[in-house]
């Protein structure tokens, strides 16, 4: 028997985060450069095997980490009626874990499509995003539902707390530079200090949180009209917003400034901030080089480039 695989990619916050607790939309953008595969493959013998960078051994057995993928393959197992059915899931992951890159949304997208494949059952988009979000509970208690849209989507997607994520139109001909920090992203941490910011300082947090959600609105336009330099200078401006709201990072700050000095349009933070990965705009694929090169001599170990064009974004 040949194994049965499926496959997801990486998300971005390209721009809106923070702002989008307060009620304003976030722009997420599927990351097609950055994959994540599973295969899955019979075995005789009844065992389930987990095979991954973190822990290879039986499934149940694993560390906690895993618990929101065993919910889900148990979920699915007792499903389909073969609870008992022996494999060995191999996760092949290119994505680094709490960069605000979407990893646990990402492993459970290509878990489910290589598990119905495995399994010969038909699998609808609706059924995909509904079984993602078994694990992702577990892992995130109450999510926005944003990761694993984006995880399984081909086109950037238009984000409002509470309602359904819409796939908008995109048309930008341009290089995203993505370059991690090294720093594990605090996520939890900066919500907790924008919440306190907007108790301490209401109006600072107010005019920050009102302007991210009028750049949201402008980078939307900015996308779909090709409008590549515009959407830069929303960059540069969020940022400004962001490090207002308290949730940059030195490091952040100082990748920041090497992208801008290297021909970036624009940079800024993504997803939580306080550390996780920086995002800039190329103008061409020689400028992206030079960024990353730029990057790597200030000590980035991990970088990715991602076209921008709508033709080259399929997943
Ligand atoms: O770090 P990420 O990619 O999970 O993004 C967090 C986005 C925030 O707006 C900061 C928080 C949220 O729940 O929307």
């Amino acid at each position: 028997d040949t194994p049965a695989s499926g496959s997801s990619h990486a998300k971005i916050i390209l721009i809106g985060e923070h702002s989008v607790v307060y009620h304003q939309p976030a722009i997420a953008l599927p990351l097609p450069a950055v994959r994540e595969s599973v295969t899955i493959a019979r075995r005789e013998d009844g065992i389930q095997q987990l095979i991954s960078r973190y822990y290879t051994g039986a499934r149940q057995a694993g560390p906690s980490q895993l618990a929101g993928i065993n919910q889900l393959i148990d979920d699915l197992l007792v499903r389909f009626n073969v609870p008992n059915i022996g494999f060995d899931l191999t996760i092949n992951s290119h994505l680094p874990a709490e960069r605000g890159m979407g990893s646990s949304a990402a492993t459970a997208v290509a878990i489910i499509r290589a598990l119905y494949r495995f399994l010969n059952q038909p699998l609808s988009h609706e059924q995909l995003l509904a079984d993602a979000n078994i694990s992702e509970k577990i892992i995130h208690g109450n999510p926005s539902g944003i990761d694993v849209a984006t995880a399984s989507a081909t086109n950037p997607i238009w984000f409002i707390t509470g309602t359904q994520p819409i796939s908008i139109p995109f048309h930008l001909h341009g290089y995203l530079v993505v370059a991690d920090t090294g720093v594990h992203g605090q996520t939890g941490l900066a919500v907790k200090a924008v919440a306190s910011l907007r108790e301490r300082e209401p109006q600072v947090a107010e005019t920050a949180i009102k302007g991210l959600g009028q750049l949201t609105y402008a980078a939307k336009s900015a996308l779909a009209n090709d409008h590549l330099t515009e959407l830069g200078t929303i960059f540069d401006r969020a940022q400004h917003f962001l490090k207002q709201l308290g949730v940059s990072h030195p490091r952040l700050d100082e990748m920041i400034t090497v992208a801008n000095r290297n021909g970036a349009l624009g940079a800024k933070l993504t997803g939580g901030g306080m550390g996780g990965c920086m995002i800039c705009l190329a103008p061409d694929e020689a400028t992206a080089t030079q960024i990353r090169l730029a990057l790597a001599n200030q000590g980035v170990t991990q970088s990715w480039v991602q076209p921008l064009k709508s033709e080259e974004n399929k997943s």
